[in-house]
Order: C-alpha cells, then structure tokens, then sequence
C-alpha cells in the first residue's frame, strides 16, 4: 500500500472527526512526540525509554519498507492534523507466516472515545488480506481497557505468563490473546 493512504474517517464518541490513514515520512515529528509522551506517561507498553529522532526515524523507514513488502501493516489516527494513535500488525515468517503480531496505543487525551476498537477492525479487515489467519498479541494483566477492548472485537484469552512483566517494583503477568482470522477446517 502506498504511505499516507485514506482508509477511513470517523466521529469520535466525543464529536472529533479522525482520519485513519497509513503513515508517511512526514509524520516523523508527530511520532516522536506521540511515542515520547506515551512512555513518559509510563503507559503499561514494552518499551520504557524514550526514543531519539534517530531512533524513530529508523524504525518509520522500516514501517514503510516491510509495509511495501507486505509484511506490515500500520494505521495511524490522525485528529486536527496531529497523530494521536498507532496500530500495527507485524507478519511472522517460516511455520509462523500465517501468524500476526498486533499492537495498538493511543495518546491520552483521545481514549474512550471509541478510536480504539475501529482500529482493531481496521486491522482485522487487513490481516486476511496479508494471508494471516491467526492474530495474536500480548497484554499486561493489569490492563483492563486493552483487555475489554481486544475481547471486544473477538480476542480470547489463550495463555500467560506468570510474572511475565516486571513494572515499578512489581511482577505483573503478561496476558497472551488471539484472534483466528479464518478457521482452519477440523481434520476427520
Ligand atoms: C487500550 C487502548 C488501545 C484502547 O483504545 P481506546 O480508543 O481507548 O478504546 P475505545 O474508546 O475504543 O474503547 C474503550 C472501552 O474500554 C472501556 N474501558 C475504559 N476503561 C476501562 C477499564 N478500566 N476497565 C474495563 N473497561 C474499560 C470503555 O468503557 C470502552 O468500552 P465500550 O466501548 O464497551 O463502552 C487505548 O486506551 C490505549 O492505547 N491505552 C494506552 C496504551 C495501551 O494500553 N495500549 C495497549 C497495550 S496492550
């Protein structure tokens, strides 16, 4: 897909109107600036330091090189001109290559206003045609939004970690959910 494409627009909850587009090379300062605050908020991500522009733009040239490829998929909401959300899914490769890995944030100030679950569905819509037929993701116990939200769209818990996650002094267990894309048929 080329970069900076239109999927969709929406009226958040809230009456905001958002754009949800893939990515470009001009959202470089935009991403930084989402990433950064959404680390230093101590949102419950994997990541915890902050990122340098050098750092994001390597990992925006790779987003779009692995996109082209096919192996990547990424949306971003865009409200008042500025990204206000990524979401992404990451193809595996070898006897995982029907296996997606889908991750999702949104900068505080534009949760609970529904841009979240549309997301998701974006991204659900998109990994049949990537050729995935399982999505997978992973999510601290802790977190009951992002649970409620991925259950939301037909996410089911399938395993943990104990102890998985190591936060501010204290173990969490790390949630392991999936989505089946398409069933696989029962053998006989
Ligand atoms: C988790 C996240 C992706 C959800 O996206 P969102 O846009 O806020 O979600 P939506 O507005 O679509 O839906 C929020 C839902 O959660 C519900 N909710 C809010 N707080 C909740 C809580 N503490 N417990 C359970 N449900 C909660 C809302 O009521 C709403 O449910 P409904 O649609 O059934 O009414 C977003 O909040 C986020 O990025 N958070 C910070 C980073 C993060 O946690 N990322 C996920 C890492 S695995």
């Amino acid at each position: 897909m080329r970069t900076g494409t239109l999927i969709k627009t929406l009226d958040a909850k809230d009456g905001r109107n958002v754009i949800l587009r893939t990515p470009k090379w001009e959202d470089l300062d935009d991403l930084i600036e989402f990433i950064n605050s959404i680390i230093e908020e101590g949102a419950d991500l994997g990541t915890y330091q902050k990122v340098t522009r050098e750092q994001e733009a390597e990992w925006l040239g790779q987003q779009l090189a692995e996109t082209e490829k096919g192996n990547r998929f990424v949306v971003l909401a865009e409200v008042h001109g500025k990204v206000v959300a990524n979401a992404s899914i990451v193809k595996y490769a070898g006897y995982l290559a029907h296996v997606g890995e889908l991750s999702i944030a949104i900068k505080n100030g534009f949760r609970d206003i529904g841009v979240g679950t549309e997301m998701l569905k974006t991204l659900i819509s998109r990994a049949e045609n990537m050729g995935l037929k399982m999505l997978t993701l992973t999510v601290f116990s802790t977190n009951n939004r992002a649970k409620h939200v991925y259950e939301k769209v037909e996410f089911r818990e399938t395993g943990c970690i104990p102890n998985g996650l190591y936060k501010n002094g204290k173990f969490i267990d790390h949630i392991i959910m999936v989505k089946e894309i398409t069933r696989a048929p029962k053998s006989i």
